[in-house]
């Protein structure tokens, strides 16, 4: 069923990937970008509008001149730190201009929405692997506006029949494995691509943040999960909903349900740049506050619900998709 998507967030990392999923897939695509931190560059399929869900106006006119089947929702303000040091920012962008996105989409009658959410919503994992149950507990204004969302999204569903499918990453890693897109984040603060600037040279030493966990090695241990995968999931669950499989407000979680400690990126990440020739700087560094031991998912409603096979989730894979991507920003800034 070929459909006309709204990409909201469609010039960023995650949602630059799902754009070209869709219009692979054969579907319409409008993204509708601000470009605070996405690059118009980065948008190679689709029509892109300059605007922002700030934008009440710009979403009634978008709105009123297409005809929607379904909208994705990227963009989202999703840094942890940021988001104790600027809540207001957080609950402004990632709570309230969603509301006008999901109003416009209520005014106008489009009744399907996918929703980036988080591993955030649950903070302090009382049992890992984590499943959807798992309490939602956020610690930070980041995974706090999300869940808020999520539960905005309950009652859009039962009052205005929006049916919605949220979706909690876990550590979305990686890069299109056509070399095509990747991840562009200014400042950065991902341990992947971090890693691997470290090797390529467009970054310094990388610091490990904290080798006293109770973890095997010491290190923080999170489940990586392929920017690849990720986009099935969504285009997986606008199948669903477009089909009737899927209906009211529904949550899955994505991630790979295995985990890996910070210590084994690095290591899988060196073995992988010294075949050409690089080397990661590693230094030891203290604990970056709010960062949990462990968290790794229980995805299995999402692979038993929406059919979701993750095709990528080596970790050696992931890593190497994203150092393909890393050797060509370095090339670029030359
Ligand atoms: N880390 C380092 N050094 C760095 C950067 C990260 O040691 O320079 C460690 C972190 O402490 C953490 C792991 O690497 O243990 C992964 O850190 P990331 O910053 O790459 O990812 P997070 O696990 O902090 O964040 C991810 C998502 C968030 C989401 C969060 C859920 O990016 O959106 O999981 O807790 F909120």
């Amino acid at each position: 069923m070929q459909m006309k998507i709204l990409v909201v967030g469609g010039a960023g990392y995650i949602g630059s990937h799902m754009v070209k999923r869709l219009a692979l897939g054969g579907h319409e695509v409008v993204v509708l970008d601000d470009l605070s931190t996405g690059f118009a560059s980065q948008v190679k399929w689709g029509r892109l509008v300059v605007g922002s869900t700030a934008d009440t106006e710009r979403l009634a006119s978008l709105f009123g001149e297409n005809r929607f089947d379904g909208v994705m929702h990227f963009a989202g303000s999703s840094l942890v730190g940021e988001s104790v040091a600027a809540p207001a920012r957080y609950y402004r962008n990632n709570v309230a201009h969603t509301l006008n996105l999901l109003d416009a989409m209520v005014s106008h009658g489009v009744r399907h929405f996918v929703f980036s959410s988080t591993a955030a919503v649950y903070g302090e994992p009382v049992a890992v692997p984590i499943g959807e149950a798992h309490p939602r507990s956020p610690i930070n204004p980041y995974g706090a506006s999300k869940w808020m969302v999520e539960r905005v999204l309950q009652d859009y569903a039962a009052a205005y029949r929006l049916n919605s499918v949220s979706l909690r990453y876990f550590n979305a890693s990686g890069a299109d494995p056509d070399g095509e897109l990747g991840e562009c984040h200014d400042p950065e603060t991902h341990l992947i691509p971090l890693v691997l600037q470290s090797a390529s040279g467009r970054g310094g030493p990388v610091t490990v943040f904290g080798r006293d966990y109770p973890t095997p090695d010491g290190t923080c241990i999170r489940d990586y999960v392929h920017v690849t995968d990720l986009c099935e999931a969504h285009a997986l669950a606008l199948e669903a909903m477009a089909s009737g499989r899927c209906k009211g407000a529904m949550t899955f979680n994505l991630g790979n349900e295995e985990g890996a400690s910070v210590h084994a990126v690095i290591d899988v990440a060196q073995e992988l740049v010294r075949q050409d020739g690089y080397e990661i700087a590693v230094r030891e560094g203290s604990r970056r506050p709010g960062d949990p031991a462990v968290l790794v998912a229980d995805s299995s409603l999402a692979r038993q619900t929406l059919g979701w096979q993750p095709q990528f989730g080596r970790l050696s894979q992931i890593v190497a998709h994203a150092w393909h991507w890393e050797k060509a920003l370095a090339r670029q800034d030359g």
